[in-house]
């Protein structure tokens, strides 16, 4: 009976370690008090107009603006210099907008477009006591109704964006995220996935190409961004996705932007951070499985065994 109780005790011991210390550490380091609002951004109104697609086309390509730094690659733009370059000249490499109109929620985006600076809550960054300017401008108005004007541009970038399950974890996270975070277990850096180099001298030229980038982007937002292959083994899927919807509610005053991604955006890039820290997840889940299966029966027999044993010995 003592070996079966002592049994008992070590299965309990070792479930409460497994299952709840665990999520308990998680949950102190995930930022548990911030509520998650779902990618719903209480804070912009509801985009109301209704976009015409032709003129937010003219737009866009004309008294916008938008193609003097951004370019969209499925409308033929393509981009006017190479990261590292454009990095010297704004910060950060300008993020091409071929799908800028699935990535963000539209409202986001119309919000965007009128203000970046507010709608990435930087306020306390961009500002005239700090002296230092956005890189992007707010759209002034080309003549008519301004608001007009952003639910047009807004309509068109909608048009040509490719579907939702079209977009994938890959193309959700670069184009969200990846100008800013390297995911090194992904070969991601950025300015872009690391080729296959020829040789040496490859190698050295595009690792120096990244290292001028990077220097650009810690010169912009006074640090660095982290790379993020490993995040979600520190982080929960609760502290990243509220992180995401608002920086600033989880650290004051963070460089990190409100990005502004619908909730399957967020979704993809969760999905992709997943495959990035957990590349053998799935097959660590059923070995774990098989192993516990494995473990009990052994235990079941190891305690028959011994009830046998001892019976001849009462
Ligand atoms: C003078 C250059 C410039 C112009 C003009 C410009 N942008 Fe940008 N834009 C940028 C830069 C730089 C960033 C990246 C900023 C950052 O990540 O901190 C950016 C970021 C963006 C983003 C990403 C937002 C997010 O949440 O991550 C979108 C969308 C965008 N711009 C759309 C537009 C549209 C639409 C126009 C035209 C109305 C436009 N931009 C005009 C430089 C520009
Ligand atoms: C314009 C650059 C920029 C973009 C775009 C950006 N980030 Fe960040 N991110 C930062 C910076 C800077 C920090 C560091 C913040 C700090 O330490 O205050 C950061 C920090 C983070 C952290 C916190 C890491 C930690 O260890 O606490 C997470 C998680 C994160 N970013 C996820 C994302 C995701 C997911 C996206 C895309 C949806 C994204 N970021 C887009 C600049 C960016």
């Amino acid at each position: 009976m003592r070996g079966f109780i002592s049994l008992i005790i070590i299965i309990i011991f070792t479930s409460v370690t497994y299952y709840f210390i665990g999520p308990v550490a998680h949950s102190i380091e995930g930022g548990a008090k911030v509520t998650d609002s779902h990618f719903s951004y209480a804070d912009i109104p509801a985009l109301k107009l209704q976009g015409n697609v032709a003129k937010g086309k003219a737009l866009v390509m004309g008294a916008g603006a938008c193609v003097g730094c951004h370019s969209i690659e499925v409308a033929g733009i393509k981009p006017s210099m190479s990261p590292d370059v454009a990095a010297k000249a704004y910060g950060v490499m300008p993020p091409d907008l071929s799908n800028a109109g699935i990535i963000y929620s539209p409202k986001f985006l119309a919000a965007y477009i009128a203000d970046p600076v507010h709608a990435m809550k930087l306020g306390s960054k961009f500002n005239a006591q700090t002296g230092k300017t956005f890189p992007m401008p707010a759209f002034a108005g080309a003549g008519g109704n301004k608001q007009q004007e952003i639910a047009d541009m807004v309509a068109y970038l909608k048009s040509i964006a490719i579907s939702k399950n079209k977009l994938t974890p890959k193309l959700a996270f670069e184009d969200s995220c990846g100008r800013c975070h390297a995911v090194r277990y992904e070969k991601w850096t950025q300015i872009g996935s690391t080729p296959k180099f020829k040789n040496k001298k490859q190698k050295l030229a595009f690792e120096l190409k990244v290292a001028d980038y990077q220097d650009s982007l810690h010169k912009y937002l006074g640090s660095l961004p982290p790379d993020l292959s490993t995040i979600v083994e520190s982080k929960t899927d609760h502290f990243i996705n509220t992180f995401v919807q608002n920086p600033q509610n989880h650290i004051k005053g963070t460089a990190m932007p409100r990005v502004g991604i619908t909730a399957d955006t967020a979704k993809k890039v969760m999905a992709y951070l997943e495959k990035s820290g957990n590349p053998t997840q799935a097959e660590r889940e059923s070995l774990g499985k098989d192993i516990m299966i494995y473990l009990v029966i052994m235990a079941i027999f190891a305690f028959l065994w011994k009830q046998t044993v001892w019976k001849d010995l009462h």
